[in-house]
């Protein structure tokens, strides 16, 4: 079957790269993909009449959806009533990601474990800082739409707190939505579910490593590295997570009558009072696909059309034992101005078990060079998740570009 795969990041090079192992994939083109993948068609990801238009041409069976955007601007229900299936939600349950409001009302409807929170009402400044300070301060503001991880603010005075709600109304107006959440404390971890909108299959757990610098500091990224699986992730734990978020959710979507046919990503946080949820995505995670993609033995292709077939709940789910890791190399200057168009050297020195999965690179002629924040994710498998970490730092040392710039303790927080 030929195949569309949106997205342009380590996300979708890693889908590539996994779908094309299995035997019922024939031709996979990117939209609008990078350096590393090949078919790439220059469209925007949102401009379905192109894609539509391409699909129809190349007698494309199978779209798989990698970003929120396209999902949240109703790529699902465009191609509702065609031959072509769309891996991914329905704009109505896109609303999991793309409102982090909805989202929270969707939670307490249906009994899923989360942190109190609070809906702003930009009208009455008054009741906003009452909330404020009943929290001293320890509270995340996040504002209510999609900023790319640009809109949540993790407080812990007051004064940081309306410093966020500023911030958020400067960037998005005056009348943005957003909402006060209580600081929750814990680690963090991230788990994927492939699901039908009835029933659901979870793939392994992973944690992102979403700050620019060592020991958790810095900004905000799109994501440094990341592992799977993740040593805490013990059965209890894995129990309490199902019977308190996982379940509900799922209840949720069935009742809501969702066409989710898709990945639904929970980010959750343990704390003393057991897991919590701290958002929905509506999709694979990115950097944690690239770990979590090597680590599944079986087929993609065939577990994406179990969901359409309706069998899923059948299908017999493997992974390997192995651990994995990823760490991304990105450019110096990044999350904030950095430079492109650099060449990308050293790439043939790599180990050949390591896997190189490309985000902001482009090919120009015979050379590959960098586009982008996030340039390149090299990861690697070992029994243990030390003997995994001491692979790929050594890996990381052989690429070569001006400016590189990568974390050093990528899965040692654990
Ligand atoms: P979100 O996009 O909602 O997952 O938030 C991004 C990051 O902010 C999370 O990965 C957490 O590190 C942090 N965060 C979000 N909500 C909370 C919370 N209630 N308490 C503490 N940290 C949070
Ligand atoms: N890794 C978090 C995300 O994909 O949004």
């Amino acid at each position: 079957m030929n195949i569309v795969v949106i997205g342009s990041g380590g996300r979708e090079h890693a889908l590539v790269w996994k779908l094309q192992q299995s035997k019922l994939a024939d031709k996979i083109f990117v939209i609008p993909g990078n350096g590393g993948t090949k078919n790439n068609m220059l469209f925007a990801v949102d401009d379905f009449r192109k894609i539509k238009a391409f699909c129809r041409r190349e007698l494309i069976e199978l779209v798989i959806v990698g970003p929120e955007i396209p999902l949240a601007n109703g790529i699902v229900d465009e191609f509702k009533n065609t031959p072509v299936m769309v891996f991914g939600p329905e704009k109505r349950a896109a609303l999991l990601e793309s409102s982090k409001i909805w989202a929270k009302k969707f939670m307490q409807k249906y009994g899923v474990a989360t942190a109190d929170f609070w809906e702003a009402n930009p009208d009455n400044p008054e009741e906003i800082k009452k909330i404020i300070s009943k929290l001293k301060g320890n509270c995340v503001v996040k504002f209510d739409g999609l900023a790319a991880g640009k809109g949540v603010f993790v407080c812990s005075s007051e004064k940081e707190a309306l410093s966020a709600i500023e911030n958020i109304q400067t960037k998005y107006g005056e009348d943005a939505s957003f909402l006060i959440e209580k600081k929750l404390k814990g680690k963090e971890l991230s788990i994927l579910a492939v699901t039908d909108g009835k029933s659901y299959k979870l793939l392994q757990s992973s944690q992102d490593h979403k700050q620019l610098l060592e020991d958790d500091k810095g900004p905000n990224t799109g994501g440094m590295g990341a592992i799977s699986p993740v040593p805490f992730f013990k059965e209890k734990i894995k129990k309490n997570i199902i019977e308190k978020i996982i379940e509900p959710t799922m209840h949720g979507i069935a009742q809501e009558n969702f066409d989710y046919k898709g990945v639904i990503y929970f980010g959750l946080m343990l704390t003393s009072e057991g897991p919590k949820l701290l958002e929905y995505n509506v999709r694979l995670g990115d950097p944690e696909t690239e770990v979590v993609l090597p680590a599944l033995k079986s087929d993609l292709l065939q577990l994406i059309l179990s969901c359409f077939e309706g069998n899923l709940s059948d299908f017999d789910l493997q992974f390997y034992q192995d651990h994995f890791i990823d760490v991304v190399l990105v450019s110096g200057g990044y999350p904030k101005s950095y430079q492109k168009g650099f060449e990308i050297t050293g790439l043939e020195n790599l180990e050949k078990d390591t896997l190189l999965f490309q985000a902001g690179t482009k090919r120009s002629e015979k050379k590959l060079l960098t586009n982008g924040g996030r340039v390149l994710n090299i990861v690697t498998r070992g029994k243990s998740l030390n003997e995994a970490r001491k692979k790929v730092y050594k890996e990381c040392g052989k690429i070569e570009f001006e400016k590189k710039y990568y974390r050093k303790d990528i899965g040692k927080r654990n």
